[in-house]
């Protein structure tokens, strides 16, 4: 099985995929440090040189690479894979591929992404919580319907992570 994890920017995604990966003795794949690794550049140079255009189609084609080629992973996509192209199809489709969307506040995101936002091309600009805030609401609102097509939603607010774990598993059994 694969299991694909989806939220927002800073909802938590890498840090729950590798704590769930142990629990469920999977390999643990960071998909944007996936696509640095394979692009040999940062998210943030590749969205400066080559743009997001390009980022966008990369991205397609290596979760479509990951989805044919893996097994028995965790795999934690970045906040806009659901969003684009077939993607959300493709993971639906798939029969190997279960997906689960860390639902998160608004404000929790925008607490986070104020110390998180500098390596993250599409919030970097933004200066103040006011500007940040207003972004996330509008994005949020537009990307919601994608991730709620996920197989499963797990709130995440007000819980610690070995609670959103035991949410997920119970889920996933
Ligand atoms: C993006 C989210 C990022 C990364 C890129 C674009 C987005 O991943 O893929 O900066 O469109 O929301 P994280 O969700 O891991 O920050």
């Amino acid at each position: 099985m694969i299991v694909v994890l989806i939220g927002y920017m800073a909802s938590g995604k890498s840090t729950i995929g590798r704590v769930l990966a142990k629990k469920l003795d999977y390999n643990f794949i960071d998909f944007d440090d996936y696509i640095e690794a394979t692009e040999k550049e940062s998210i943030s140079d590749i969205f400066e040189t080559s743009g997001e255009i390009y980022f966008r189609k990369r991205e397609t084609q290596y979760l479509n690479e990951i989805i044919a080629n893996k097994n028995n992973i965790v795999l934690a996509l970045g906040g806009g894979t659901p969003c684009y192209g077939n993607n959300m199809e493709t993971v639906l489709n798939s029969e190997h591929v279960t997906s689960i969307y860390l639902k998160t506040t608004i404000a929790s995101i925008v607490e986070r992404l104020e110390t998180e936002k500098d390596k993250r091309p599409l919030v970097s600009h933004l200066n103040t919580t006011n500007e940040l805030s207003e972004f996330v609401g509008k994005h949020l609102f537009e990307r919601v319907q994608f991730y709620s097509k996920a197989k499963y939603i797990v709130d995440t607010n007000n819980k610690n992570i070995e609670e959103i774990i035991e949410e997920i598993v119970f889920n996933l059994i």
